[in-house]
């Protein structure tokens, strides 16, 4: 299976300045099943009733068949916290451990020896309960690449099927992404997520390229939220995977909406040139660009904007030619010769404003046709 695991409600509520309610949680996580997305990520039990509560309401719109994505609770290598992700009857318990040099000396005070005997008996133990487990290698990609390799192989011989590769700092470029993947791809018995976070500004090209390499689930947060500057987003990805490999891990209808939801409950306001799903994703504003795009609209998009549900715009301003301003007049039905279209385009060249309609009905009046 090739999906995207979504971590709104875990990885997007670490956003600093964000809290989701219970009732935002359970209605994140039905539009996110709606929208066909493979695994929820629904947070970390221990972390709150509230939280705890909502993976509760979450789980049994699973069992009434109203969500249908796999459950994904968090939980770290601690027994006491697995018991509580076990008993909310989730699909699957991922267990984080950090695993660099620099986790194990200054976090958890372990050394590799000790870190291997951890991962392999919280693994064990939450097998032991007959769910499903991931193991998360936090900070692997600072990891000595033969321990991680040890790190992999411990965690698929406790009984994980799944191993995600955390790129917790994003630090990663798209070369050193594939690095690692040509360096465990032959260990047997397990599938690869992908974790990229944002702070260089590369997890998506890090994530497409951990895909390319062989990842099968990757982890996306709607409109990008997480710790810090957040991780790959959802509507990116999920575009992405449909435009260069054809692959449907996300309905893209959806995606406005899912986007829109979460910058309300989330309060973090999205800027209009957000690929995908900002508002100036479809708007097209230089002369020979609406030109080409009356023409043709494939000449300035990458994707019919009617797929996300978004209808295509463009303004005028200095910036417009005769053809933007004529089809803008005739979308206003406002019939109006030669000579006054050449004289409205000067009027707009000789401005530095942007014309709403409003702005163009009232220079047209002067020169309508049958007037
Ligand atoms: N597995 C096991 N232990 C881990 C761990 C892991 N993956 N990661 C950190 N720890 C340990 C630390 O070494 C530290 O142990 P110590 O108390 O013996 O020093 C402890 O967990 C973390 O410290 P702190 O958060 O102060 O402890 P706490 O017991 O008060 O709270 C949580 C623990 C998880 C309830 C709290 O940190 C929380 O609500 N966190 C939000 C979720 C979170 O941090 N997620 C990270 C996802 S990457
Ligand atoms: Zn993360």
């Amino acid at each position: 299976m090739i999906g995207i695991l979504d971590s709104t409600l875990r990885e997007g509520e670490q956003t600093p300045g964000v809290l989701f309610s219970r009732e935002q949680r359970v209605k994140i996580a039905r539009l996110l099943s709606d929208a066909n997305i493979a695994m929820i990520e629904t947070g970390h039990p221990v972390v709150s009733d509230d939280i705890l509560n909502s993976i509760k309401d979450i789980v049994e719109l699973k069992n009434s068949g109203i969500i249908k994505s796999e459950i994904v609770a968090h939980s770290r290598a601690v027994n006491s916290d697995i018991d509580v992700a076990a008993s909310l009857n989730v699909d699957r318990i991922a267990i984080f451990y950090g695993i660099s040099d620099l986790h194990l000396r200054h976090k958890t005070h372990k050394s590799r020896e000790e870190a291997l005997n951890i991962i392999y008996n919280s693994i064990h133990y939450a097998r032991s309960y007959g769910i499903k487990v991931r193991f998360t290698a936090e900070d692997a990609s600072r990891t000595d690449i033969n321990f991680l390799r040890d790190v992999i192989k411990t965690a698929i011989s406790a009984g994980a099927d799944r191993i995600s590769i955390a790129d917790t700092l994003g630090i990663l470029t798209p070369e050193k992404t594939r690095y690692i993947f040509n360096n465990i791809n032959d260990i047997k018995n397990a599938e690869y997520d992908f974790h990229g976070h944002n702070d260089l500004g590369m997890a998506v090209a890090n994530s497409l390229t951990a895909f390319e390499s062989g990842a099968t689930i990757i982890h996306t947060t709607v409109n990008g939220l997480g710790e810090r500057v957040g991780i790959t987003p959802t509507q990116v990805l999920g575009t992405l995977l449909k435009y260069h490999y054809n692959l449907d891990v996300v309905n893209l209808g959806s995606l406005r909406t899912l986007s829109g939801i979460v910058e309300k409950y989330s309060n973090v306001k999205m800027p209009l040139n957000e690929p995908v799903t900002g508002d100036n994703a479809f708007i097209h504003k230089s002369g020979v660009h609406v030109n080409g795009i009356i023409n043709n609209p494939e000449t300035y998009e990458f994707m019919s904007p009617e797929i996300f549900g978004i209808k295509r715009n463009f303004t005028i301003d200095k910036y417009s030619g005769k053809h933007a301003l004529i089809e803008k007049l005739n979308k206003l039905n406002l019939k109006i010769d030669d000579d006054g279209i050449s004289y409205i385009l000067n009027e707009i060249k000789n401005s530095n404003k942007i014309y709403s309609d409003n702005d163009i009905i009232s220079m047209a009046n002067h020169f309508l046709i049958g007037n």
